[in-house]
Order: C-alpha cells, then structure tokens, then sequence
C-alpha cells in the first residue's frame, strides 16, 4: 500500500542548453517523448554569468510545442525586472539566485505575485543558511554542483555534504520543497548527488550525449537516482 502523500520519485529535468537552437520546437518534443518530467530553460545575461542564451520571447514560441511544465533558470542580475515576463511565457517555476539580488525575499515575492512558483538556487560558494530564512517562499531550492555559466563541467562532488545539510533544512521545514541539484550530473554521479539528499536532477550534456539516445538516458538516470536511495 503506497503512502499517498509519499514523496514523489526522482525527477528527471533536461537543460535544454545542449539542444540545436536551430531545431529548438523539434527538440522540445524529442525530450517529451523520451519521458522527462519537464524542461528547465537556463536564462543567461552575460553579467552574473559569463555567458549569454536567451529570453522568455524565445521561451513563449515554444510553449505549444509541447504539453510540459517549464522552468527558467534566471542565471541573471536583478531578476525582479524579468522574471514576470517569464511567467507570462508559460514557465510555472521561476528559480533565482540568492546572489544575485539585494533583496531575495522581495525578489521572491515578485514572482509568486506574478503567478509563479517561486525557487532559489545558490552557487557552490554560497551557504545553505543563505536561504533557511525564505522556505516558506519557495516550491524549489537548487544546490549547484558547478559554478552556473556552462554546460558540460565537471560535477563538484564536495557539494555533497551541502545537498544533505539543505535536504535537513527542508525536512525541518515541513514544508514540500524540492532540492534540485543542476551541473555535471550523469550515470557516474547522479548515486551520489541522489544519496545525499536531491530529488529533481537537472542534466544536459548527459542526456544529449548518450549513444544509446535520449530515452535510454532518461530512464538510466532515474534508475540509478531510485536506486541510490533505496
Ligand atoms: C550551468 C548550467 C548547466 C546545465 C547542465 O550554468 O545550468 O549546469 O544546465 O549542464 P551539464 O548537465 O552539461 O553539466
């Protein structure tokens, strides 16, 4: 008999920054049919990280392309600005960084007034205590497991000890909060990242890299997540 109020399974979330920009609605549908839980948009403005991708235009024309939740990851400076915006082009998830606004619990309150569910992520550097004091704003915390800019970096296993302090937090909450954890996440580190306490696990490279396709790497990644807690 199956606890109806048990915490969902592992999830399964591609970064699409690896997709072909050129095929972006074909590639949406492509991830859909090989089961992922939804699609995680990484939103970068080229001053909180050095690197440079897209807007919620781009997000909004590809909404009807497929029936699954997305989320922005705003990898941006002063997100209050835009973050409405992108709940208006079909993100229901909006995750901020806890450094890169003055105010995170104003910033946050900005996009659960949009209609948004509100999340926060935080650079390897910075403190799970950074974010104790605003849980009760947020459906998600993401704990990064490489310094946020690029794909295809090599996961920082000394995150670990920081995925289980956060996992402690949230439980002492009580409250039904995601860990999400976002960077170099693949077949040799998903166990460990899993045992540690995460439970949404974003993964580009090792989605789009896999020989055996997309499927296969959906479905090995999230054996090896369920695995790993058992
Ligand atoms: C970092 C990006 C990456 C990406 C996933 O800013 O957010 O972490 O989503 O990259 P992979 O899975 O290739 O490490």
């Amino acid at each position: 008999m199956t606890d109806a109020h048990a915490a969902p399974g592992p999830r399964i979330v591609p970064s699409v920054l690896p997709a072909d920009f050129s095929r972006f609605g074909e590639a949406c549908v492509e991830l859909e049919k090989a089961g992922v839980d939804r699609l995680q948009f990484d939103v970068m403005d080229g001053r909180f990280v050095p690197n440079l991708t897209f807007g919620s235009d781009v997000i909004a024309s590809l909404r009807s392309w497929v029936d699954l939740p997305f989320e922005a990851h705003l990898m941006i400076e002063e997100p209050d600005l835009l973050a409405p915006g992108f709940v208006r082009a079909g993100c229901e998830l909006i995750i901020i960084h806890a450094e890169a606004t003055r105010h995170l619990h104003r910033s946050l309150g900005v996009i659960r007034e949009a209609g948004g569910k509100a999340a926060v992520a935080i650079n390897p550097g910075t403190p799970v205590e950074a974010v104790a004091s605003v849980l009760d704003l947020v459906d998600l915390v993401l704990v990064m497991t490489v310094n946020p800019g690029f794909g295809g970096q090599a996961y920082l296993a000394s995150m670990e000890p920081k995925i289980a302090r956060m996992r402690e937090l949230i439980d002492a909450s009580g409250r039904a909060i995601d860990l999400e954890v976002d960077g170099g996440i693949g077949p040799a580190t998903i166990a460990g990242a899993s045992a540690a306490g995460a439970d949404v696990f974003i993964a580009g490279t090792a989605l789009f890299r896999d020989p055996l396709g997309l499927e296969h790497a959906v479905s090995d990644l999230r054996r090896r997540a369920t695995e790993a807690r058992s």
